[in-house]
This record gives C-alpha cells, structure tokens and sequence, in this order.
C-alpha cells in the first residue's frame, strides 16, 4: 500500500523531530513493504515569514488530498500574541484542527516502564502504573466561541470569550471515549465544571444517556478542579478521561508531567471523515531549536498513532512502539529525560537508534 502523508514541519525545534519521524517512517515501510509518500505543507511562523500569514491559503485543501497529517511544533516568541492574528503560529493550528473538523484529540499518558523513575510523583504511586488516554473536543468550547473587546462607561476596557456546546458535539466526543475505553480497561471518567457552567450541564447529561448504551462501560463524573488534584495524586485510577477543549488543555499538560516528561507523549486528531493530525504534545522549543537536543520520541511515537489509527496497521504501530521502548530500556536518553550523570544523546541518534532496532 501506499500512504500520502502531509507534513507540516513547522517551527523551532519541528523540522528535526519530523525529520527523524520520517525515517522511522521510512523503516516501517522497509521492513512490512508499504511505501509512504510526502506533501511538504507550510504552515506556522515559518508560513508567516515566507507569505506573510500563518495558514496560506489552500491549506486545509492540500491535507484533505492526504491519508494523514504528521505536525511537529508551531510557534515561538518572534510571532506572539503582540501580531495580528493572521500572522500568529496559534491561530493556524485551530484553523487547521476546524477546518479538518478533527473534533477527537487523543493525549496518551502513560509511563514507560523503562522511564518509571522520571515519575515525579511518589515511588508508591508510580509503581501502580499509569496508563491513561485523555480525549479533548477539540472543536468547540471557549476556543472558537466569540471574542469581545469593547470600552465600559466606567471600568475601562472589558472583554469576554463566549463558551458554547451543543448536544450533537458532546455526544459525538462522548462517543469516542466510550468506544477507546471498550478497547482498553474500561472506564471513562468525564470531567466537567457542572456545579458552575451550564455547558458542563448540558456535558454531563448528555454523558449520562451515553453511559446507559455502553453498560459495559463504568462511568463517573469528575469536577475539572477535583480531576486536577486526582491526576497528581492518583493517575493510576483513571483509564479514559474525557472533558471539554480548554479544560483539556490544561489536563493534558499536567498528565503529561506525571508521566516524566512531555518529550515521549504524542497525540492524534481525529474527525469522521478527514485525515487525522498527529503530533507530538510538546510545543516548538525555540531555546532548543536546531542544536540536535530535541527528543524525537513524541513525534515518532504520534507516527505509531498514526499507522494504527489512520492507517489500520497495528502490526506495524505495535514495532513502532516497541523499538522505542527497546531503546529506551538500552539506556539511550535525550537531554530532557536523562537521569543526573548520563550522557545525553541527540535527536539524529535517538532517531537512528529506533530505526535500527526497528530494522
Ligand atoms: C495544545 C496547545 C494549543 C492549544 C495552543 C498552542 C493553541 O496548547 O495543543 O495543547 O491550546 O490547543
Ligand atoms: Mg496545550
């Protein structure tokens, strides 16, 4: 077979980790003979620098023509949030996500077996493991309501972001959750803000009629606020955890520290009929960026994601991710996850260190 994956590159510390993406890429298609083909895409600061805005026109046209989308990082303090908006790395990315209606994002956090000392949390904790999949609408909320920005009479400027859910966007997120949790252990903790919001009410009752088709499912609600202190107190306890856009924003970040570090976590965007995006969670790292200190997991690992869940290939996801671990087990560590007194490898060699294996 052969894949047509649109690779958007972006900025910072993004060309390097895609970069070794796609050769892992490359001895996926060595070693189980599918052939993978490449639309470079631009999109992010760097499309601001070479057209003046940050998502061209055309955009979301040339990735539906893929399979998948593979995005290492946008954005970095030379296109902050001092620029119009058309020219900022962030606004393209929510275009993107919106105009490929990729409402399902998927943030795994788990720990590695070999990475269970860079668990920040007790050893206590930590050895109970944590696997846990967090599944953020991606296309409503607070994100895309409408932004207002307008004088008062007396108290200066105000401004306001509206917050706005229908039932046919909860339902379909909910849906989502209940069905990845009946492929993985089986409990779906939805997490929602309903003692205040009104959305989180709507949210929550919509949940509930979705847990009544999925018996086989267990259910319970979780207040963001509560959730937030169980991800740090408890993270073993949670299997698939759903919750709206901007409240899952703020979840991911935080599973991903507890699992040691957002450098190993990827992520897929997923909708009912466009390509997928994958990318890692990590943003673009500009301190970093063109050194070869970037570690390349996440984003090979987003690419694993994207075999299994664009492609169908678990056989071939499944390598992804062992080569990974492999390596990981031999001891190899990037800058960011390197135990005091180990020498630090760099992106091209972790890179070609799971190639290898994989081979
Ligand atoms: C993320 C990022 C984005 C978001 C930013 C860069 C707009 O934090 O993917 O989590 O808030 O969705
Ligand atoms: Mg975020």
């Amino acid at each position: 077979m052969n894949y047509k994956i649109a690779l958007i590159r972006g900025d910072g510390i993004g060309p390097e980790v895609v970069g070794e993406a796609v050769n892992v890429l490359e001895a996926v298609g060595r070693k189980f003979g599918h052939s993978f083909t490449y639309e470079e895409v631009l999109l992010g600061g760097c499309a601001t620098d070479a057209v003046g805005k940050s998502y061209p026109d055309g955009t979301a046209e040339k990735c539906k023509a893929c399979d998948a989308v593979l995005l290492g990082a946008v954005g970095g303090p030379k296109w902050g949030s001092d620029k119009p908006a058309e020219q900022r790395p962030e606004t393209a990315l929510l275009a993107i996500r919106k105009d490929l209606g990729l409402y399902a994002n998927l943030r795994p956090a788990a720990l590695r077996p070999a990475m269970a000392d860079a668990c920040p949390l007790k050893k206590e904790t930590a050895e109970k493991g944590i696997d846990l999949m967090m599944v953020r609408e991606l296309t409503g909320g607070i994100y895309f309501g409408q932004r207002e920005k307008y004088e008062t009479p007396d108290r200066g400027m105000e401004a306001a972001d509206r917050m706005a859910y229908s039932e046919m966007e909860i339902e379909r997120i909910g849906r989502r959750a209940f069905e990845l949790a009946r492929l993985r252990r089986k409990k779906v903790s939805s997490v929602d803000k309903a003692n205040v919001l009104e959305t989180s009410r709507l949210w929550r009752s919509v949940m509930h009629r979705l847990a009544e088709e999925y018996p086989d499912v267990a259910y319970e609600d979780m207040l963001v606020d509560n959730c937030a202190m169980q991800l740090v107190r408890d993270p073993g306890q949670f299997d698939v955890v759903v919750t709206e856009n901007m409240f899952g924003d703020i979840l991911s970040d935080e599973a991903s520290m507890v699992t040691g570090s957002i450098g190993l976590l990827p992520s897929a965007s997923i909708g009912d009929t466009a390509p997928g995006l994958y990318e890692p969670i990590h943003g673009s790292a500009p301190d970093i960026a063109g050194q070869d200190k970037a570690n390349p997991i996440a984003t090979i690992l987003s690419v694993a994601m994207m075999l299994r869940y664009s492609f169908h290939l678990a056989e071939e996801a499944d390598a992804v991710e062992r080569a990974v671990d492999a390596v990981l087990d031999q001891g190899w560590r990037t800058a960011d996850i390197a135990e005091p007194g180990v020498t630090a490898i760099g992106t091209k060699e972790m890179g070609r260190l799971i190639c290898q294996q994989l081979a």
